[in-house]
């Protein structure tokens, strides 16, 4: 399988060139391969991929809601250009989506067929970047993930493990309800569906849910870390963009075309066991 992963110095992107060792896969770079750049078609298309991961994207939540037209100029129009791309070279087009297309008012595991209604410009421009696939893309596949993490960049484990060494005590939401993701275990499940040539929306997110609370004293335990937590509301933040309460993803579609997710504390286990994570050496 010819892959062309755009945003592949990025978590996802990382971890799709991790599994995707077996076949051919061109790692587009931000500088090089800007996606809001039209060459970025022919650079695309001249790689002659079977599959298009479109990796890239603003993904810093309150950057985009302080600059909404580089946020729209980059999940939406960039996504058009990827999705163009694709629908030249005859590949399939998949786009990886968020749990911030919706408002977070429900209670239960979000299906593929709920209805979508961003409360940020993330998530906004987002749900406009799933329009511009389908319309601009023949063959396409929507991947809506959440909470992302793995090699490549700072995210929520690598700062909870800092804070950790540089912080009295952890401030940590206890409000807002998700599912962690392993950017590898996400790899793995679009490569399979990749495989199977699946189409339409899939939801693919860490088994489980929990808080930020419950996430930060799971992954200080798996370290073997004590540090005091304390849980307060979101709002205390002070962020440019609001969160949605409550984005778990339901899984069970993407268990019924044969490939199951792991639960999230395991995920964060397999992390955490890689050393250049924790950056020193002897046991956790
Ligand atoms: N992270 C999450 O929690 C999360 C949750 C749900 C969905 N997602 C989605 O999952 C996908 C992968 O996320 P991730 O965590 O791997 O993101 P990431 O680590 O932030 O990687 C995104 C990559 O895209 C690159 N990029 C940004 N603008 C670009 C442009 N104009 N042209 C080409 N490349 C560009 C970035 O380069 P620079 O670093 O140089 O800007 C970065 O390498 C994204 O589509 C994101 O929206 C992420």
């Amino acid at each position: 399988m010819r892959i062309f992963v755009t945003g592949g110095d990025g978590q996802l992107g990382r971890a799709m060139a991790e599994v995707g060792k077996d076949g051919e896969l061109y790692p587009g770079r931000h500088d090089a391969d800007d996606i809001t750049r039209p060459e970025i078609i022919q650079t695309i298309c001249d790689f002659k991929p079977d599959v298009v991961v479109h990796a890239a994207a603003m993904t810093d939540v309150d950057a985009c809601e302080l600059k909404p037209d580089q946020a729209f100029l980059v999940n939406e129009q960039g996504t058009r250009h990827v999705a163009q791309a694709a629908r030249r070279a005859g590949a399939l087009m998949v786009y990886i989506s968020t749990d911030y297309v919706f408002d977070g008012n429900k209670e239960s595991p979000y299906l593929e067929t709920d209805p979508v209604k961003p409360i940020n410009v993330y998530g906004q421009s987002k749900l406009a970047g799933e329009r511009a696939t389908r319309e601009a893309a023949d063959r396409w596949l929507i991947v809506r993930t959440s909470w992302v993490y793995g090699k490549g960049r700072k995210n929520f484990v690598t700062n909870v493990l800092e804070w950790a060494k540089t912080q009295p005590v952890l401030r940590l939401v206890k409000d807002k309800v998700g599912s962690p993701t392993y950017a590898k275990d996400l790899a793995l499940a679009i490569k399979h569906l990749a495989q199977i040539s699946a189409t339409g929306i899939y939801h693919v997110s860490g088994e489980g849910a929990c808080t930020w609370v419950e996430y930060g004293q799971e992954i200080l335990k798996i370290a073997g870390i004590e540090k005091e937590i304390v849980p307060i509301p979101f709002e205390e933040l002070k962020r440019p963009a609001k969160r949605p309460s409550y984005s778990v993803l339901s899984n069970r579609k993407l268990g019924t075309s044969g490939f199951v997710m792991r639960s999230w504390e395991a995920a964060v286990q397999d992390f955490l066991m890689n050393r250049d994570v924790l950056e020193r050496k002897g046991p956790l």
